[in-house]
């Protein structure tokens, strides 16, 4: 059984990982400030003898035993990080500081959730790991790119430096249930979108790509780089299959029923106009793991959530 540290545990993502390290047998300790994680998402976990909530901001210094950390603190969605860019720079930043000098003191493994916009508006295709990235660093989306940027100089520093057990993977496009309805990206925006029956926004033509990874299989592969010896990362986790916002949008108007129209809108300030994952690394460091999950396949239970939040609304 081991103490893990999930910080931004009550988020979307950080709500699933909790639970699957507690099913695992762990002592699991939430910390969150909740600016886009709710109580709501972990609040089936508040029984479990196992699990421990601590409202507490990254930005301070925060001090616990544990043998590892998974630092996922950050809004992850453009409205909200850009919501108060300085303070998401802060999060990234001084939030990494934070907990890079608590695994050093405590000598605990410790895990950065950077994402696929470290690479920016990308000139290769698909993004391995190698590529340096294309950035603006002086746009609106700046604070959370080169926040991130920065945050994953100072694992690799920290490791280089103090030999502290680090670990960087580099998330790309996830959904799933807990997902906020107004964090503004394009999964939930459709899907609540078409359950309002409202017109679905596509911004630019709607033939820029994404690929969308199920929020399971990343908190596999999170867990699964948790456990690799001798491998830091950087490592990409996300789904390489692609599909245009048209395609999304059409294959959430047909598993909702819905009779929303699709309009198109200006496409936002430094938006990429295309990401895929290569995921070689992983397959190669993380005993074979890929995603398993299709789009239609994960996008039922996320409409099921979707359509519970609403009705209760
Ligand atoms: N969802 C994705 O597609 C995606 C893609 C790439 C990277 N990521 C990264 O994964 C992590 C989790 O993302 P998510 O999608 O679950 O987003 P989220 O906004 O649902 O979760 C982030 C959590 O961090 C908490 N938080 C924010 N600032 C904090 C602070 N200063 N102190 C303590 N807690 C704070 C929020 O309240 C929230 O619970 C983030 O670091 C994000 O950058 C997510």
């Amino acid at each position: 059984m081991k103490q893990i540290l999930v910080t931004g545990g009550a988020g979307f993502i950080g709500s699933h990982l909790c639970e699957r390290l507690l099913n695992e047998g762990n002592i699991v300790i939430c910390m969150d400030n909740y600016f886009t994680g709710r109580k709501q998402n972990i609040v089936h976990l508040l029984n479990n003898p196992n699990f421990e909530l601590v409202r507490h901001d990254v930005t301070f210094p925060y001090y616990v035993e544990v043998d590892e950390i998974y630092n996922l603190a950050c809004p992850a969605s453009p409205p909200h990080y850009q919501f108060d860019p300085v303070s998401t720079t802060k999060t990234s930043v001084i939030g990494a500081i934070n907990m890079l000098g608590l695994a050093k003191r405590i000598k605990a493994r410790i895990l950065q959730a950077s994402t696929s916009e470290v690479y920016g508006d990308p000139f290769v295709h698909p993004q391995e790991e190698s590529y340096w990235g294309n950035v603006n660093p002086i746009g609106i989306r700046s604070c959370y790119d080169e926040g991130k940027r920065c945050a994953e100089t100072l694992f690799m520093d920290y490791y280089r430096q103090n030999n502290v057990d680090i670990k960087i993977i580099r998330i790309f496009n996830t959904y799933g249930p807990n997902m906020r309805p107004d964090d503004g990206r394009v999964v939930s925006n459709f899907i609540v979108q078409a359950l309002k029956g409202e017109n679905i926004t596509i911004y630019g033509d709607g033939t820029q790509t994404r690929s969308f990874q199920y929020v399971d299989d990343l908190v596999e592969g999170m867990t699964r780089m948790m456990a690799t010896e001798n491998f830091t990362g950087p490592v990409n986790l996300g789904n390489p299959g692609e599909f245009t916002m048209i395609e999304l949008a059409e294959k959430v108007i047909s598993l909702t029923n819905s009779k929303s129209k699709i309009t198109f809108h200006p496409l936002p300030a430094d938006d990429p106009k295309q990401r895929k994952p290569n995921i070689t690394l992983a397959k190669e460091k993380l005993n074979g793991w890929e995603p398993k999950i299709s789009l239609e396949e994960g996008l039922r239970p996320t409409i099921a959530y979707f359509r519970q939040y609403l009705n209760a609304q």
